[in-house]
Order: C-alpha cells, then sequence, then structure tokens
C-alpha cells in the first residue's frame, strides 16, 4: 500500500434505475484521515459507502480504493471493515454474538477453512473492545439495539481493518455507548487506521474527525471542520438557516426552531425550554 490514498473518487455519479442519488463526487481520503459524511437523509451518504466497497456500481466516474476498483481488490477486500446502518438481523435466526462477529473474518478465513484458533481469539478480542465479553454466548436477537450496534462494530474490527466504513454507527444507542464508540475510533485513529463514518451528529463528530465532507447527492464542502462547517454550507446541505458555531472544544450548532425536526434536532429545542 503506497498509495496516499486509500480512496479516491473522480466524477462518480451513482444511479437507481432513473433515480440520480450521487452527482459528480470527486473526493480523496487520505491514509490514517478520519472522515464524518454529513447530509440530510436520502443524500447519498449510504450509496457512496457502498460504492466504495464495490456493493454499487457507478453510472460513471472512477472509484479506486487502495489504488484498484474495489471489485478487484481481491484479497485486500479483507483490509476493510464496514458496519451497515441499522442491520435488520430476524430476531428469531437463532445465531450466536460469537459467531456473528467471527463471520466478520470469512474475509480472512476464506469460506473453506475452519476457523483457527487466531480467529477464535480476535472474535474475543474485538467483542473486549466493544464491551460485549459477557455477552458472547446469547442469541443476538434478544440483544438490545444498542449492544447489537456494539456487536456490529465488533464484527468490522475483527479483521484489524486498514480502512473502517461506518454507516451511522451512533444511531439509536445511548450516550454511553455512543462515547465508547468514539473512544474505540479515536484509538484507531491513532494507530493510522483510515476511517469514513456516516454521522448525523455534526456537533459531536467534529470533535474527532480531521474532515467533514458534506453531501446532498453532489459534494456541498470538503475540509476541516472548523474551516468548512459555516452557515452557508449548513443552509446549503439542509436547506435551512442553519449555523455553526466554533468555540471552546466543541462547535454547536444553531437552527431556526421550526427546521430543527427536519434534521433530528428537535430534541435540543425541546431541552432548552
Ligand atoms: N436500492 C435502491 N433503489 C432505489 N433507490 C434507492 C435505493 N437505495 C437508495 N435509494 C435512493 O437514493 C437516495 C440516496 O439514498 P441513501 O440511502 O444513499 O441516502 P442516505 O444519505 O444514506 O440517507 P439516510 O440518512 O436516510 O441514511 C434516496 O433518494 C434513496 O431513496
Ligand atoms: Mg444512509
Amino acid at each position: 500500500m503506497d498509495s496516499e490514498f486509500v480512496i479516491e473518487l473522480e466524477h462518480v455519479y451513482v444511479t437507481y434505475q432513473t433515480h440520480l442519488a450521487v452527482k459528480d463526487v470527486t473526493m480523496k481520503v487520505r491514509r490514517g484521515e478520519f472522515l464524518a459524511l454529513l447530509g440530510p437523509n436520502g443524500a447519498g451518504k449510504t450509496t457512496l459507502i457502498k460504492t466504495i466497497l464495490g456493493l454499487t456500481e457507478p453510472a460513471s466516474g472512477k472509484v479506486q480504493v487502495f489504488g484498484v476498483p474495489p471489485r478487484s481488490l481481491g484479497e485486500r477486500r479483507s483490509w476493510i471493515g464496514y458496519v451497515p446502518q441499522a442491520t435488520k438481523i430476524d430476531p428469531n435466526f437463532p445465531i450466536r454474538v460469537f459467531d456473528i462477529v467471527l463471520m466478520g473474518r470469512y474475509g480472512k478465513i476464506g469460506l473453506l477453512r475452519r476457523p483457527s484458533r487466531a480467529d477464535k481469539e480476535a472474535t474475543l478480542r474485538a467483542l473486549k473492545m466493544v464491551n460485549m465479553t459477557d455477552h458472547v454466548d446469547r442469541r443476538f436477537g434478544d440483544l438490545s439495539g444498542g449492544q447489537q450496534q456494539r456487536v456490529l462494530v465488533a464484527r468490522a474490527l475483527v479483521v484489524d481493518p486498514k480502512l473502517l466504513l461506518l454507516d451511522e454507527p451512533t444511531t439509536g444507542v445511548d450516550v454511553t455507548t455512543s462515547t465508547s464508540v468514539y473512544d474505540i475510533l479515536t484509538d484507531l485513529h491513532l494507530q493510522g487506521v483510515t476511517i469514513v463514518m456516516v454521522s448525523h451528529d455534526v456537533g459531536v463528530v467534529s470533535q474527532y474527525v480531521d474532515k467533514v465532507a458534506c453531501i446532498n447527492q453532489s459534494l456541498v464542502v470538503h475540509g476541516p471542520p472548523k474551516e468548512v462547517l459555516t452557515e452557508e454550507a449548513l443552509s446549503d446541505m439542509y436547506g435551512c438557516a442553519a449555523m455553526m458555531f466554533v468555540h471552546g472544544p466543541m462547535p454547536h450548532m444553531v437552527v431556526k426552531k421550526e427546521m430543527a425536526g427536519v434534521i433530528g434536532l428537535e430534541d435540543v429545542h425541546r431541552r432548552k425550554e
């Protein structure tokens, strides 16, 4: 892996039938960078992550991951850990927490090989990182939403990824779990793992990342949060009057009350009243 960039997107367009989901996105993610992908519902964030993974083919444009098109990654696919957005696993499907995480190793194990002791140890290590060791033998479907989310983070970590893609890993989890996810990501960032995380927590995520990319079909802005999260950018992205104040350690956003619901901030307003 010589390239300075782990992900390179050039004039990428993605369509579903006639619907244009991603429009002319050009962006590079440097090795070791922690990037937050922000944008309103339906902006194309998940689509972009799936395009990076090669699960969705762009209609046009160029996508390179570790210097090659995603579908040509071969064994390097196991360098990527992926936490999909709110996975729905049938609650009655009798699969254990341990096995869900072990499945994350399959890129590495190869489908024909039996899991080795190293695979099993890596599974337990990953579960320890997300503080779920006590739940290894429980049925995945019996866990709470936040516990399931932690297990899915463990499944992405079990490959010792060089690139970690997370699609809203903190949505629907409590503050403690969310903070522990950020703690894990901060550690991995320090170890040089490249991280791309989709999030709606504009204020919180800005404290942790090197850069943010705001998309709304096309790329609205891309750069360090303090430089790019301006009133104009947020207003372009969410189509409402929003303002980001960056003072002190925690940037926060002020929105017109009537627009708060649109971007999921109605609770903030309620608490203030
Ligand atoms: N499989 C699909 N078939 C048809 N349209 C799709 C499909 N997946 C996504 N879309 C559409 O493409 C657009 C982008 O969807 P995407 O899931 O990428 O948005 P998102 O930014 O991840 O939104 P959210 O914040 O709600 O997760 C939306 O208009 C969505 O309806
Ligand atoms: Mg999404």
